[in-house]
């Protein structure tokens, strides 16, 4: 008997209606849109307006549109497994909360904390799951809506980030789906990359609010040449392990913080621009919801059997890749 391989058959997404431009963003803080576009290459991005509304709403119509494109009822998922560090609350999880909504009843759902490398620590969790034979449909969502821990009065913060929500279903297959992934974690004792209140050391509080302590803070610089570094050598390290040459890789899906770090990573994978999946133009960062909105907005273009690189950088520290063959 071959061993049971994890693989996307259904892909799905959600994307607020507001569209937030650079040039409104100019309204709120000293900036520019020249400045956003070439530090970052991001334009826009789109905004969560409903108060009424968290990530919870983002990744439950991210999973219903997986689950109508992979063609599979959501009372055969067998397990949900949301990405974020928006959760709509510290608990119940987001991932209750989109189970219920779905009706995925025999499924059980958690959620999954490490920022932008999430979706891909999620994947590779659900992929586990299948490939121990103890699951065969796997909801994966990485959801974020960043608007709620943004200081839109913090200019080194706010241009970066956007809201939405992303999907797969995973499901058992025969061959291609997951081959590799490689993970890495460094504890961010130096704090460049966090939100500093609203968990168990710093619980809200008059001062924790006034202090602004429930929003973002990062150190854009260093995170910036960790991002840069982790990113390349991690994709590399995946493209070594598996004998893949650039020509061998079809795709690489990066996660899209800041299109400068896209291109590093690219070039030192020795991968041409056609190859690489960007959409931070329009969406900016949205944590971990940006590797599958790329896998949405580039599904007519992939082939079964191409080598796609997924690869990541985000908060914890926290990076990773994977090696995945498409099968739809
Ligand atoms: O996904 C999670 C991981 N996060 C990341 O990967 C983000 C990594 N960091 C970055 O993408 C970049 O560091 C930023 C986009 C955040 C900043 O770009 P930078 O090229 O590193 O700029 P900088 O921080 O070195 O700032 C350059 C200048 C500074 O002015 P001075 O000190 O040179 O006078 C900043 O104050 O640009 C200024 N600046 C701005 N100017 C206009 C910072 N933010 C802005 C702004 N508009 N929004």
């Amino acid at each position: 008997m071959t061993a049971k391989r994890a693989i996307i058959t259904g892909v799905g997404r959600c994307l607020p209606d507001y569209i937030l431009t650079n040039k409104e963003l100019e309204n709120y803080v000293e900036t520019d849109d020249e400045w956003i576009r070439t530090r970052t290459g991001i334009s826009e991005r789109r905004i969560l307006k409903d108060p009424k509304k968290g990530t919870s709403y983002l990744g439950e119509k991210a999973a219903l549109e997986a689950l109508e494109d992979a063609d599979v009822q959501a009372s055969e998922i067998d397990a949900i497994i949301v990405a974020t560090v928006t959760p709509d609350y510290l608990f119940p999880a987001t991932a209750a909360l989109i189970q219920k909504r779905i009706g995925a009843k025999k499924a059980f759902g958690f959620d999954l904390s490490a920022a932008c490398s999430g979706f891909l620590y999620a994947l590779s969790t659900g992929g586990n799951m299948i490939e121990s034979g103890r699951a065969n449909k796997v909801l994966v969502i990485g959801a974020d809506k960043m608007s709620s821990i943004v200081d839109f009065t913090d200019r080194t913060t706010c241009i970066l980030f956007g809201d939405a929500g992303g999907a797969v279903v995973l499901e058992a297959g025969d061959e291609g789906g997951i081959i590799d992934y490689v993970h890495h974690t460094e504890g961010d004792e130096d704090c460049m990359l966090y939100q500093p209140a609203g968990g168990s050391l710093n619980p809200a509080s008059e001062e924790t609010v006034k202090n602004k302590m429930h929003f973002i803070r990062q150190d854009g610089k260093s995170v910036f040449k960790k991002a840069t570094e982790g990113m390349a050598d991690v994709s590399l390290e995946i493209m070594e392990r598996n004998n893949l040459s650039a020509d061998d890789v079809a795709w690489l899906v990066p996660h899209q913080a800041n299109l400068r770090i896209i291109d590093a990573t690219a070039r030192r994978m020795g991968l041409d621009k056609e190859k690489v999946m960007i959409n931070i133009s329009h969406y900016g960062n949205t944590t971990a919801a940006t590797i599958p909105l790329c896998l949405y907005d580039w599904k007519d273009k992939l082939n079964k059997g191409d080598n796609l690189v997924l690869s990541a950088f985000g908060g914890g520290l926290t990076w990773g890749a994977i090696y995945l063959k498409w099968t739809k």
